[in-house]
């Protein structure tokens, strides 16, 4: 059966400062994640079936599949603008304490609808769901794809799959460090998980 794999990037130095967007480094233990996943991806493909890898354009999801892509496997790689992470505008590599501080009307509205709320110069969740549409539509018709993204994107893509509601899904937690495989059968979409040991 068809299936996708998606994974964040490793921890980057933007995670350890608590800032977010920007285009920062992976931190040695992003690295280590890095030099784990083609163990960790083969593991879960089970046979040996080529996959072909999709990044955003930024340094820590390219970083993270570097060695997924140099294995002796070989991956295809393509690097696609759609998988940038959501754009937060004037609050690109602030802290949220910053943010509350800074743009605290911001903060709450971004609280009170996740999903609609659009930063200054930037993007909501449902600009990111819909610039993702011709993503999606790719995915459709490739098989043994693995994305390595952003959190905010891979929650689109995940409540995609999974029928969670859009509203809902910028609530939900998508761990560092682990690689999850869907695949999708008739009525629902069977999911696994595979947590880097590092
Ligand atoms: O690391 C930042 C996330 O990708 C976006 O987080 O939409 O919950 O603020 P947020």
């Amino acid at each position: 059966p068809r299936s996708i794999w998606l994974s964040r990037h490793g921890e980057s130095e933007f995670n350890l400062s608590g800032q977010i967007g920007g285009d920062a480094n992976i931190s040695d233990r992003g690295e280590l994640y890095a030099r784990a996943l083609p163990d960790l991806v083969t593991s879960s493909v089970g046979d040996d079936r080529q996959l072909t890898i999709w990044t955003s354009t930024l340094k820590r999801t390219i970083q993270t599949a570097r060695f997924l892509h140099a294995s002796p496997k070989g991956y295809d790689k393509l690097e696609w603008k759609a998988l940038d992470e959501l754009d937060s505008g004037v609050c690109d590599g602030l802290t949220y304490q910053e943010i509350a501080d800074q743009y605290p009307e911001d903060f709450k509205a971004r609280d009170d609808d996740k999903h609609n709320y659009r930063y200054r110069g930037g993007e909501s969740y449902r600009d990111v769901v819909i610039r993702l549409e011709p993503i999606i539509m790719e995915l459709e018709r490739s098989e043994n794809i693995i994305i390595v993204t952003h959190q905010a994107v891979l929650r689109c893509i995940y409540a995609y799959y999974m029928n969670v509601p859009q509203e809902k899904s910028p609530w939900m937690e998508v761990p560092l460090h682990t690689l999850i495989k869907l695949t999708p059968r008739a009525y629902s979409t069977e999911e696994q998980r595979f947590k880097a040991n590092i």
